[in-house]
């Protein structure tokens, strides 16, 4: 078995060469110490043109700043919040990339990653550590690096699948022992509530569950105690599921594959959930090219995926990853569960948002908003819920979804819809809808 020889963050650093390509670990494991190692490189203007990389991390990102302009350039496959204003700055920028095709950019050398900076929990006795929280296009990135910096933490937590991996995967290590980032969980308001018991409407007894992090999945989750069955395949998983789990709601027996495990390729949530995929059988941490592919989602029943939308146009176009030109998130993996939903036997692709953003602004327009990023297409869409109801759009026709979503909008502007909608189909257009699906 391998010997492990810790240096400092600061030592692990100096094999980073300018003009090198740096892939990091996502969210909860983001590595915080060999970042800032690194941004002082580049203060000190010993490195230039390196290129970074990652899906989105948690907390500080400097490398981001407009002072490293020529030092670093970040370059995500997903703008998260700590990034968002030096992107649209045009600092920073953003691949627009299938979450399933991120690992396949780095596997393919579509973008070729000289070093991986990673975070492991502490090697068993088979010489193996496992990334814990972030597989997805991290392993892809360990692979095909030329070289791996490790941070090992014991508070990663010891999970498996894909995750585990072998200690001569890794060239340098360094000893870490923070805990690991936990966002703190939204309170649910009444809408999210009120929209949660829509979804939760739509979730049958045996179905598979993708969803995000947040306040609806959240309320959608906590309204599921009386089913049974569920399983979960699904990008991430948060706090929600815990107390199905524990219930047994959540036992994974009705799936067709991986039967009684959950499965998830990267995971952001409280201690708790960390505490829960340690050690633990019944989750399989796997490669994104294995959860977000499309084919491998639709071989389970029922799978229902749960998905939001920043903007929703009359005909089921749904904009998630920009406000107008303002990019705001990514195409994440919305599309590859759609699709797999799509495909899935009795499955049900589900949008789900409030009518209105807290500023009062219809979340349900007419038209997107110019330079508005359409992440789903009108095809891909089914149910579409909000505060207000939960229409099935598929199979149905251009007028059709209009009086249809009108129906689920806030009530202050559904007059300014119809009349868009008459304007756009003509005279033959009558806003009756009777709620039948
Ligand atoms: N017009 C103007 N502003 C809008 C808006 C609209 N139509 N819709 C939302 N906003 C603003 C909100 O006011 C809020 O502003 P704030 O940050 O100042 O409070 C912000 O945009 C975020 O809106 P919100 O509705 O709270 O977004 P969210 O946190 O629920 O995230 C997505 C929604 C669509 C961005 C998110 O789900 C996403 O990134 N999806 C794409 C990837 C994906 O689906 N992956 C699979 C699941 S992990």
């Amino acid at each position: 078995m391998k010997q492990i020889k810790f240096v400092t963050a600061e030592e692990a650093v100096k094999v980073v060469k300018s003009g090198d390509r740096i892939h990091m670990s996502s969210v909860a494991v983001t590595p915080h110490p060999l970042i800032n190692a690194l941004v002082e490189r580049g203060r000190r203007k010993e490195i230039r043109n390196v290129h970074i990389q990652h899906i989105h991390t948690e907390g500080p990102a400097p490398y981001a700043d407009p002072e490293f302009e020529g030092i670093f350039q970040l370059e995500s496959f997903f703008v998260g919040s700590n990034v968002r204003q030096q992107t649209q700055a045009g600092f920073a920028d953003y691949i627009p990339v299938f979450l399933h095709e991120t690992q396949r950019l780095i596997r393919d050398g579509y973008v070729k990653v000289n070093v991986a900076f990673i975070q492991v929990c502490p090697p068993d006795k088979h010489g193996f550590v496992s990334l814990g929280t972030s597989v997805d296009a991290t392993l892809a990135a360990v692979e095909t690096a030329d070289v791996v910096i490790a941070i090992v933490n014991r508070n990663v937590p010891r999970a498996f699948g894909d995750a585990m991996i072998k200690l001569e995967d890794i060239d340098i290590f360094v000893e870490d022992h923070s805990p690991l980032y936990a966002p703190a969980m939204p309170p649910i308001s009444e809408i999210e509530y009120q929209i949660g018991r829509y979804v939760a409407e739509l979730v049958d007894d045996g179905a598979t569950l993708q969803m995000g992090i947040g306040a609806i999945p959240n309320a959608v989750l906590s309204m599921l105690g009386n089913h049974k069955n569920l399983g979960v395949h699904s990008e991430m998983f948060s706090d929600g599921i815990l107390p199905l789990v524990e219930s047994g709601v959540v036992n994974g027996k009705n799936k067709a594959i991986d039967k009684g495990k959950m499965v998830a390729t990267f995971l952001m949530g409280s201690k708790n959930v960390y505490d829960f995929i340690d050690d633990n059988p019944m989750v399989a941490m796997m490669d994104v090219k294995y959860t977000n592919r499309v084919n491998i989602i639709a071989k389970n029943p029922k799978v229902t995926a749960i998905n939001s939308a920043l903007q929703v146009d009359l005909t089921g176009q749904v904009c998630a990853d920009s406000i107008g030109i303002k990019h705001y998130s990514g195409v994440g993996g919305q599309i590859d569960f759609l699709r797999g939903a799509s495909l899935s036997e009795k499955g049900k692709p589900i949008i789900a948002m409030p009518s209105i953003t807290p500023k009062g602004i219809s979340k349900i327009s007419p038209i997107l908003m110019p330079g508005a990023g359409v992440v789903s297409t009108r095809a891909n869409i089914h149910w579409l819920v909000t505060e207000y109801g939960k229409v099935n759009l598929y199979g149905r026709t251009m007028q059709d979804r209009a009086k249809m979503i009108i129906s689920i909008a806030h009530p202050s502007v559904r007059e300014e819809l119809e009349k868009a909608a008459f304007e756009r189909f003509g005279p033959h257009f009558h806003f009756i809808w009777d709620g039948e699906q």
